[in-house]
């Protein structure tokens, strides 16, 4: 190469460098001057403080473009796109939505830019105020959606032989919520075997949300510092004679925003029965944001079959809220029970509102089988007495799980003595596993009956108005003319009973339940 190439070479380099360093340069500027336009564009978190040491961050990735603001918002089970947006920095109002089964969810945040920070929030309910949060940038990526994995193709998952009778037992979210901890476990468990009610057969001590931490570096599921060691809990209930359950999500996060189970399927079953865990309770909530409600079917398949690798008896409870007419399929994919409903409230619009709607779905429950109206609200203060005798009946007809929800450490007696009635409870857990039927109604008045083994019926008269009722029984109608003996199961006393009619007196939201054999 002569000199004059040579000089050749070295002009084209600089030339291009410098046409490199001015575009790098602009580009840089533009940037710059693109962030100082628009402050918000960014991925944003903040975190929310918690007791036990698990940290749960909302997700802002934003993009503003002048006077627009686009992009997602994942919070807790959630994750949304933003739809709408006014304002700017100084203050914004975002609207986002998401798909959820049959409907839209929608959400709205107001922010504004402070600094370097995001105060970011929502209003959780109409009437109350926004509670504020406050947000950091955070690498692009931190928070994404996850990648989806495939649904499997759908095969028949082999019953597992539990649950010949609805569950009994005790779960902790009705009364604790995220206030659940090793030592009120323990508690409960240590009440449980002593009031009479691990006598009158409940067994299942269940852990609600708000146990999990997030994973090791192989993926294992890790405890908070609320369960600091979950096997030694699980060998002090077995020691009771007692049973532990657990919850889980079948999405990357939970109701409460912990975490779930998607992708670590298997693992986490093979974790939970080297805890000694006898119980899964499988929220859908996060899953949404990966999957439509026509897939749940496949989704709660794989965890039906990964308990069952473990070869551990483990109870199955599917809680995806009734969707997709889960009491078709649940069986198939392993499931021993599965909610039918939204979540309970303790109050008497919202019992009854969920009982006294399970009549059609009576077909569906079997030995091993059941539907699942949700946990039991007694002594949780919400009802009187009479509403809670009426809450237990009214399960006990339905052939419900009895998962009570109080604290059972502090009850008093009339609480101990609706959750232990045994005959009730008899009727609960009959052996041929039917669910009662209503059989008659007449304005706020209600006659159901329930087929029981050896030939007995169990017969609820309710009264859901809120005054004393006269109800007549007419044993004909009932298809209980040849009866012999009639009790009475709240007053534990046979009754007399001649003739083709039964009056009875049902004081008001409340229930008079008989035994007819
Ligand atoms: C859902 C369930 C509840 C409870 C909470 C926990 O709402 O339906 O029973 O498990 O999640 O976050």
């Amino acid at each position: 190469m002569n000199r004059k190439h040579q000089l050749q070479r070295i002009t084209v380099y600089f030339v291009l460098s410098g046409i490199a360093l001015f575009a790098t340069a602009i580009s840089t500027s533009l940037a710059l001057q693109q962030s100082i336009d628009n402050p918000l564009t960014g991925n944003w978190a903040a975190s929310s403080p918690s007791n036990d040491g698990y940290i749960r961050k909302a997700y802002f990735n934003l993009k503003q473009d002048g006077g627009t603001i686009t992009g997602t918002i994942r919070a807790t089970q959630f994750f949304y796109k933003i739809v709408k947006s006014t304002g700017g920095p100084d203050g914004f109002v975002l609207e986002a939505s998401m798909p959820d089964g049959r409907t839209e969810r929608k959400v709205t945040y107001e922010g504004k830019l402070i600094g370097n920070e995001l105060q970011i929030g929502r209003r959780t309910r109409p009437d109350q105020p926004i509670t504020f949060q406050t947000a950091q940038r955070v690498p692009d990526g931190e928070g994404a959606m996850p990648a989806r994995v495939e649904p499997p193709t759908l095969r028949k998952v082999p019953y597992n032989g539990l649950a010949k009778s609805p569950p009994m037992g005790w779960n902790s979210w009705n009364k604790f919520a995220g206030r659940i901890d090793d030592a009120t476990v323990r508690g409960i468990a240590d009440a449980i075997s002593k009031n009479g009610m691990k006598e009158a057969g409940y067994v299942y001590i269940n852990i609600d949300d708000t146990w999990e931490a997030g994973r090791d570096a192989q993926g294992n599921i890790l405890t908070n510092t609320k369960f600091p060691d979950m096997k030694a809990l699980a060998d002090y209930v077995h020691k009771k004679g007692l049973k532990l359950g657990i919850y889980s999500s079948p999405g990357p996060n939970t109701c409460a925003g912990y975490e779930g189970s998607y992708g670590h399927e298997e693992q986490d079953a093979r974790t939970y029965a080297a805890w000694g865990i006898d119980y899964l309770k499988y929220d859908w909530c996060g899953a949404r944001i990966l999957y439509t409600d026509e897939e749940m079917p496949a989704i709660y398949q794989k965890m039906g079959e990964a308990l069952l690798k473990t070869k551990r008896p483990i109870v199955y409870s599917l809680c995806q809220y009734g969707r997709q007419d889960v009491w078709k399929w649940g069986p198939d994919v392993g499931g021993n029970l599965w909610r039918t409903t939204g979540d309970i409230r303790d109050t008497w619009d919202s019992m009854t509102g969920i009982g006294f709607r399970q009549n059609e779905l009576a077909e569906y429950a079997k030995p091993g089988h059941w539907n699942d109206p949700d946990m039991l609200e007694i002594g949780n203060g919400g009802m009187t007495d009479v509403e809670y005798r009426t809450h237990m009946s009214l399960w006990a007809m339905l052939a419900a799980p009895l998962l009570a929800g109080n604290d059972l450490r502090n009850m008093t007696p009339a609480t101990i003595e609706v959750l232990t009635n045994k005959e009730v409870i008899a009727v609960d857990q009959d052996r041929i596993g039917k669910q009662g039927r209503q059989v008659w109604k007449s304005g706020e008045q209600e006659i159901w009956t329930r087929p029981l083994s050896g030939g007995a019926t169990a017969v609820a008269i309710f009264n859901r108005g809120k005054e004393e009722s006269k109800v007549t029984l007419k044993w004909e109608d009932l298809g209980l003319a040849n009866k012999k003996t009639v009790r009475d199961l709240w007053l534990h006393q046979d009754i007399a009973t001649a003739g083709p009619e039964y009056p009875v007196k049902v004081a008001g939201h409340g229930v008079v339940m008989l035994r007819v054999k």
